[in-house]
């Protein structure tokens, strides 16, 4: 018998019909000689009757959850002291079932799916995608790339797949490596983007590509990075930053409303890097509240007290009234980020107590005016060299978000730009200079001055961040189309010509061969559903993900391999490493 319809598509409209069912059975309860069950299938989920007398009860005596049952019934509508309004409203009066396969007691509740452990969840990925939670976040992500391929399409890119066993590309993540069987002691590099690859597509004259593609980094993971991931590449010739940030917000508002029904506001704000630092101490700030940080440096400078009197930056921000242990929590968050300690002050009238008040009573008339802290509330510090002072207020920000829930103020997404972004950056460790993006973003015009002299650092970027909800879901750049500016750029960051030829041959020659002006820019597709979905993690979206230690617990990926497989590839493991 062939299904008549999805649950989820059932309407009053079918009331008093026959439908033949097929899925899952999500429930089932037994009460005064009824069996009731839920089935349920990828779209919905309705309650069945079995009533004793009926030829369908023998049958449907054997179903146990999880089993995979056809059903064929009338559907109707339930007595009127039974109704809670929707779709819950009807039931199935079966009157034949067909159990389609048995199926073992699952490991876990499907419907307490979200409380159970997620190692469990991971191990039996395959049921846990059958929660509605999770079949919603995936056919969101379908819905996603249907309207991003509807979009750019109509926009005239073209989709090309670029490899996968390549050479190592400059994303500056440790890479994933593949030996070469055929070429014993050399290995391939899984891409950690399709960098360089979409930028030859531009010297080979497609003008606009864009592809779905699967990167590879191996680094520390978080909720929101995975050694395999997702990105949606983008690359456009003929192009200068304000094209390429405008066609972006367009794709953008359509993936929301296509995906969502959720409608944007356009332009995306625009900040700079300074901007952004200064004010809300990250380069992908949550804009969903305010919050913004006071400098206050020139109130301290050179004054009686000590802590603040020598610090470059001293920044401020004003918080709700604070107890001493949330303060003492939210000074703990600082130093985590580098900060020495987090100054207070409460308001109180027109003076401040506690803390360091005793410091401030020349500055507190000017301090009141600038943060226009409310009676009560709380002022916090933090002073320093820079980036550390406002990088550590930056995670007190967030600390404070989280604790007051004050983005729930906001709107639900807040997709901004972060633009401007430092060429390049001291490394304090190695002591060398290095990119910020990768090495083949244009800088600005107007600071190409700048490249070997001591204010190499002030170099901007033609780069840019696409933020939202304070996640960093995508990054690009305008790229160097001219061997001469490519040249400075590795000679600022140390790479001598055969280092650069070593690591980068083929895309120096072919630079040289005709290249267009062009930028692109890649979004974390990820991350990007993570947030349109609500998760809070980036494997809630994935089908199959690696759990934080970068296992994936299902296949028990990665494992070891016979020494034999090994021998094949030339290789053979140190004593240190185990065996299969
Ligand atoms: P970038 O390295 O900024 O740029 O990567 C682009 C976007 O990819 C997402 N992302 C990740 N998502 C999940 N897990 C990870 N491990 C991970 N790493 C990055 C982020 C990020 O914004 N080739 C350039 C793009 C370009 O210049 O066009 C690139 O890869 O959301």
């Amino acid at each position: 018998m062939k299904r008549t319809a999805l649950i989820g598509h059932l309407t009053p409209a079918h009331a008093g019909q026959t439908v033949t069912l097929q899925g899952w059975v999500n429930r089932r309860r037994d009460l005064g000689g009824l069996i009731f069950l839920e089935l349920r299938d990828r779209s919905g989920v309705v309650q069945v009757q079995v009533e004793p007398d009926s030829a369908a009860f023998a049958e449907a005596d054997r179903l146990r959850a999880e089993y995979v049952a056809e059903i064929e019934g009338v559907y109707q509508q339930r007595p009127e002291s039974q109704r809670k309004g929707g779709a819950a409203d009807f039931e199935v009066i079966a009157v034949r079932v067909k159990v389609l396969n048995t199926a073992k007691t699952p490991p876990f509740e499907l419907e307490k799916g979200g409380d159970v452990a997620e190692d469990i969840r991971l191990k039996y990925r395959y049921l846990d995608l059958r929660r509605a939670d999770m079949q919603r976040n995936l056919f969101l992500r379908s819905k996603a790339v249907t309207a991003v391929t509807e979009f750019l399409d109509a926009e005239g890119f073209i989709q090309v797949e670029t490899p996968m066993l390549t050479k190592s590309t400059p994303e500056g993540a440790r890479d994933f490596l593949v030996p070469s069987r055929l070429n014993p002691g050399e290995f391939y590099a899984l891409p950690q983007s399709p960098q360089l690859f979409k930028q030859l597509l531009m010297i080979a004259g497609f003008d606009r590509y864009y592809q779905l593609a699967r990167c590879f980094r191996d680094e520390d993971l978080r909720a929101d990075r995975q050694p395999d991931f997702t990105q949606l590449d983008m690359e456009l010739s003929f192009v200068e930053q304000d094209d390429v940030l405008e066609l972006q917000e367009r794709l953008m508002a359509h993936v929301f409303r296509r995906a969502l029904g959720v409608e944007l506001t356009l332009p995306f704000p625009r900040l700079s890097y300074q901007e952004a630092m200064d004010r809300y101490g990250s380069d992908k700030p949550d804009l969903r509240f305010g919050s913004a940080f006071e400098d206050v440096t020139d109130l301290f400078q050179g004054g009686d007290f000590k802590a603040f009197a020598d610090a470059q930056t001293v920044k401020v921000i004003a918080a709700p009234e604070l107890t001493r242990k949330q303060i003492d929590e939210l000074e703990r968050v600082a130093k985590q980020n580098g900060a020495r300690g987090l100054a207070w002050l409460k308001r109180d009238g027109d003076a401040f107590t506690g803390g360091i008040s005793k410091f401030v009573t020349a500055q507190t008339a000017e301090l009141l005016a600038r943060t226009g802290v409310p009676e009560g509330g709380t002022l916090l510090f933090a002073a320093g060299e820079w980036k550390k002072a406002v990088s550590a207020l930056g995670a007190v920000r967030l600390a404070l978000r989280d604790l007051f829930d004050l983005a729930a103020g906001g709107p639900q997404f807040h997709v901004s730009w972060v633009v401007d972004f430092p060429q390049l950056e001291f490394d304090e460790d190695s002591q060398t200079w290095t990119y910020m993006h990768h090495p083949f973003t244009a800088p600005h015009p107007d600071d190409l001055k700048l490249f070997g002299t001591p204010q190499q650092g002030e170099i901007r970027a033609q780069a840019y961040d696409l933020v939202l909800n304070g996640f960093e879901v995508g990054g690009g750049s305008i790229r160097i189309h001219d061997p001469e500016v490519q040249t400075q750029m590795f000679a600022a960051i140390g790479f001598t010509e055969e280092q650069a030829r070593e690591k980068f041959g083929f895309f120096m020659d072919a630079l040289a061969h005709g290249t267009p002006p062009h930028g692109g820019i890649a979004w974390g597709f990820d991350r990007l559903i993570m947030v349109m979905s609500g998760a809070q993690s980036i494997r809630e979206v994935i089908a199959f993900p690696k759990n934080n230690r970068g296992a994936d617990l299902m296949a028990l990926a990665p494992s070891p391999v016979d020494t034999a497989q090994l021998g094949d590839l030339g290789l053979k493991l140190d004593d240190a490493a185990p065996e299969a």
